[in-house]
């Protein structure tokens, strides 16, 4: 089948409870990695490239490589999104070249610039037939030592959300309850507010969450780099466990980069330190996008809920 857009699967994903994973790309053997752990899972599945990963891996190869994934897995829901668009021409340009989703990411302006960045973004997709995430809320990691009303700042307001969706007409809202990006989410322990979530799922029922900065940091692929000469101490992420009551609680979209570039790595450092002989591309990355693969089936088979909902 051609892209999708994220209507259908965020529908399914809010009826039976389940969450659709995000995975960042930027190149081919990530790409194929997650279409062939979508395909072995049956699961819907979202692509998704950041400016920075467009100007690395160039839009035209990317749309190409995506092409050719939706060609060996006809039967697997496919959607292109672009991550974190930080303004109106580059979430124009992705339209123009053919994603099905963009996000526009206003998160750094104050509400009123938020709205209105986010609603010219929605009218020229929505035109276009192509949905649009938009994100209230910093996602800047929360320190244990951080007061709790520099935190509450922090934290998507949920009566400002439902002003938010009421006035932009996003398609789906990435909203902040803790997460941050990278591979140093928490100094101590875990802590994400369900509570916001519970609230702000309250007050816009219809309207699919998204969370950014989702990784698991998974223990064993950093415990992996560190052991073939990496050096990542103290890296630490969400937990399955919390992911999982995410994805049953109304959280339709969770994104993942972190955990695809611990588990790249792992694998090509493996390689290098059993045999420093090598180099052939193909011997290192072989290894590395199997290692994606597992991840990516893992999160989706054990963690989100959406295998067998393609
Ligand atoms: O949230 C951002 C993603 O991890 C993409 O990161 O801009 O380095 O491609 P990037
Ligand atoms: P992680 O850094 O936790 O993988 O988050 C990725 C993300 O939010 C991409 O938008
Ligand atoms: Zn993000």
């Amino acid at each position: 089948m051609p892209l999708v857009t994220t209507t259908e699967m965020f529908k399914k994903s809010m009826k039976e409870g389940f969450a659709v994973g995000a995975f960042n790309v930027n190149n081919m053997e990530i790409i194929q990695a997650i279409v062939d752990a979508a395909h072995d899972a049956n699961s819907p599945v979202i692509l998704q490239a950041s400016s920075s990963a467009i100007k690395y891996a160039r839009i035209n190869y990317l749309m190409k490589m995506v092409e050719a994934a939706l060609e060996e897995y006809p039967s697997i829901p496919v959607a292109m999104h672009l991550d974190h668009g930080p303004d109106f021409e580059t979430c124009r340009m992705c339209i123009d070249a053919g994603f099905t989703s963009v996000m526009i990411d206003g998160s750094k302006y104050d509400f009123e610039e938020n709205v209105a960045i986010t609603k010219q973004v929605v009218d020229y997709a929505h035109s276009k037939g192509v949905v649009v995430e938009a994100e209230l809320g910093k996602l800047a990691g929360i320190e244990d030592d951080v007061n709790v009303s520099a935190a509450d700042a922090m934290y998507t307001d949920p009566s400002q959300a439902e002003e938010f969706v009421r006035r932009t007409g996003c398609d789906s809202l990435a909203i902040a309850i803790g997460t941050s990006h990278g591979a140093y989410k928490f100094k101590g322990e875990a802590k994400l507010r369900f509570d916001i979530l519970k609230e702000i799922k309250g007050r816009i029922p219809d309207t699919p969450i998204v969370l950014h900065g989702a990784s698991t940091v998974i223990p064993e692929l950093v415990e992996m780099c560190n052991q073939y000469g990496g050096n990542i101490p103290g890296a630490k992420g969400v937990p399955d466990e919390m992911l999982h009551e995410a994805s049953i609680s109304g959280v339709s979209k969770i994104n993942v980069d972190t955990d695809l570039r611990l588990a790249m790595t792992a694998g090509i450092r493996k390689v290098f330190h059993d045999d420093p002989s090598a180099f052939d591309p193909r011997k290192y990355l072989t290894p590395a996008r199997e290692l994606i693969k597992e991840t990516v089936k893992h999160k989706m088979i054990d963690v989100f809920g959406s295998s067998n909902k393609a």
